[in-house]
């Protein structure tokens, strides 16, 4: 018998819906939550209320896209945590009622687990084991992977995700939330050695990105006391600049990871992996280093239910369901 599985995500602002078929991802889903855009973040509330009326219209798309139907379904599986509460129960709740309804097993998924096992829905996978730095507006880790389901955090944000940092570094510079990818496209144009900021710099393999936001902060607000139009004038080489820095402490970190661990595989995941900054001196890196770089397609890379329903899949063979009772987890364990 074939193992189908219905993968939910819903734990910040996107709602996905996938299906699984014996460990291939046959779709993937996506409602992007538009709303947040015009008040300069994720407003839970206002994700709750999204998921709600996305989620039905999304599960039924994959289905019929994957030509599954309902009595196909060998079990449910959504994000348990971590994420945003309310985000997390819409989905939670769909997936249970299913469960319930169908009398199949329920599988509660690790968001940031499945970050990582989005390397294996599509060729090159990488083999154990790996690092893999997953980077996006909630997360900023350093992982090693031995096994589909043994994985250890090397380490990790201690304040601010990366992601969280290019946004807020362009909302200080007037531009719409999400800023990051708006920041690596104005990066393109300018000098990334023109200015340098302030930052914290962590012991071991840690990271902490809110001390360059108000390194970032303090020479704007200086600048701009001499000049008024200091940021539109040097937008260009202000985003180059920021990027350079923030690219330069994830990077530093990885390769003392690298040399610590003594794995040669690296992977990066998370909506920041997109950066074309971070994907190019990583290749650089990878070249002088002698790595063997990993990074999944842009939709796997940001949040999506297909990295759940690959994770759902190494979950269901190693025997691992979840009760009905199940809660979400906004601050799950790794
Ligand atoms: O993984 P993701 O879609 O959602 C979670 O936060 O879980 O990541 C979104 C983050 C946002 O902070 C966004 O600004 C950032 O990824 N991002 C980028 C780029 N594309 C997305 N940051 C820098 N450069 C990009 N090209
Ligand atoms: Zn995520």
């Amino acid at each position: 018998m074939k193992n189908v599985i219905l993968a939910i995500e819903s734990s910040c602002d996107e709602t996905s819906a996938s299906i699984c078929i014996d460990g291939k991802v046959m779709n993937n889903v996506i409602a992007t939550q538009e709303i947040h855009s015009k008040y300069g973040g994720v407003v839970p509330e206002l994700a709750s209320r999204a998921h709600q009326q996305a989620i039905g219209p999304v599960v039924k798309e994959a289905m019929a896209t994957a030509h599954v139907e309902m009595s196909d379904l060998t079990a449910i599986a959504f994000t348990q945590g971590p994420g945003l509460l309310g985000a997390l129960l819409v989905g939670g709740a769909f997936a249970k009622s299913m469960s319930l309804a169908l009398g199949i097993p329920l599988i509660g998924v690790h968001h940031m687990k499945a970050h990582i096992l989005a390397h294996f829905i599509e060729k090159p996978k990488p083999k154990f084991p790996f690092l893999c730095l997953t980077v996006s507006g909630g997360h900023t880790q350093i992982v090693r992977v031995d096994d589909y389901l043994d994985m250890t955090v090397l380490g990790q944000t201690t304040d601010d995700a990366v992601g969280e940092a290019f946004d807020k570094c362009a909302k200080l510079m007037g531009l719409p939330y999400p800023g990051g990818p708006l920041v690596d496209k104005l990066a393109k144009e300018g000098n990334e050695n023109a200015f340098t900021f302030n930052e914290t710099s962590m012991p071991g393999l840690d990271y902490s990105f809110s001390g360059i936001k108000t390194g970032f902060m303090n020479f704007l607000n200086k600048e701009k006391m001499k000049n008024a139009n200091f940021v539109e004038e040097h937008k260009q080489d202000l985003c180059a600049s920021i990027q350079r820095h923030l690219i330069d402490m994830l990077l530093s970190k990885l390769a003392m990871a690298v040399k610590q661990e003594g794995v040669s595989q690296v992977a990066i995941a998370g909506g920041v992996s997109a950066n074309s900054g971070l994907r190019t001196k990583l290749e650089q890196l990878a070249v002088e280093k002698g790595w063997e770089v990993f990074i999944p397609q842009f939709q796997y890379c940001t949040d999506n239910a297909g990295m759940i329903g690959m994770t759902a899949h190494y979950q269901w063979l190693a025997g691992d369901t979840a009760q009905l009772t199940a809660s979400p987890m906004p601050r799950m364990k790794f």
